[in-house]
């Protein structure tokens, strides 16, 4: 496992990463087969799970915006400025008449993620986890346990070979334990694959309205 984190601030390395040259990245030719196996994995999902409303968290670009057409309510949150850009361009392309809630929120703590309790059917974090700091991923995983009131699905690197600053290995089931029922786990070309059922779910209702709000006032918002 790389420790050697020294020197990398998240949101600094994607603010300058991010934008028109991440998504360039991500429609190369180098990388198709990657987009195609999330592609195959996600639709299968969404067509088994069939969730009304839908987060994709820490989206980026909006690479996997096509494959949400089909869920009632789609909400994309990054923290990214230069990403949320190129996702707002993205969705404004794929349903205009009935869009994509896509929100930058800058949350003053990392781990923080700025929607209500139990608020989501299926929340996907795609190629995100693995760029969390060590001491950011457990509250991470606790804010993704409390918005959601069904499934998480992550897609992240297997096995684990770079060795980058912004690359870390974490345990994904222990990760899991305790928050989300592990009921998938397994790697396409190079990445891992997991989906949890969150624990106590039946009985987590959910509420009517969405609050679009910052839950902290020192946050920048521009949805
Ligand atoms: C490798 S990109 C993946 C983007 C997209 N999910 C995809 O599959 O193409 C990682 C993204 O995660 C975002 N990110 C990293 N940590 C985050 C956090 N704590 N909250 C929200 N977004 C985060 C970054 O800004 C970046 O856009």
């Amino acid at each position: 496992m790389n420790q050697d984190h020294a020197g990398y601030n998240p949101d600094q390395y994607w603010e300058n990463r991010g934008g028109p040259s991440y998504r360039e990245y991500t429609e190369s030719a180098a990388y198709a087969q990657y987009h195609h196996a999330q592609h195959e994995f996600f639709t299968n999902l969404i067509a088994q799970l069939k969730p009304q409303c839908l987060l994709d968290f820490g989206c980026g670009t909006g690479k996997l915006f096509p494959i949400w057409t089909g869920v009632s309510e789609v909400h994309a949150y990054d923290r990214s400025q230069s990403q949320i850009e190129e996702a707002r361009r993205a969705a404004s392309r794929i349903r205009p008449e009935n869009p994509y809630k896509v929100l930058h929120y800058v949350a003053p703590q990392r781990g923080e993620v700025p929607y209500d309790d139990d608020y989501f059917d299926l929340v996907v974090v795609a190629e995100v986890l693995l760029h969390v700091l060590p001491e950011d991923i457990g509250g991470l995983l606790d804010e993704l346990r409390r918005i959601c009131r069904g499934h998480l699905a992550v897609v992240t690197a297997a096995p684990f070979t770079n060795a980058a600053a912004h690359c870390f290995d974490h345990n994904y089931p222990a990760l899991f334990m305790g928050r989300f029922d592990l009921i998938d786990d397994h790697a396409v070309l190079r990445q891992r694959y997991l989906v949890g059922r969150k624990i106590g779910a039946a009985s987590v209702s959910r509420p009517q309205t969405f609050n679009l709000e910052p839950r902290t006032s020192d946050a920048i918002l521009t949805a």
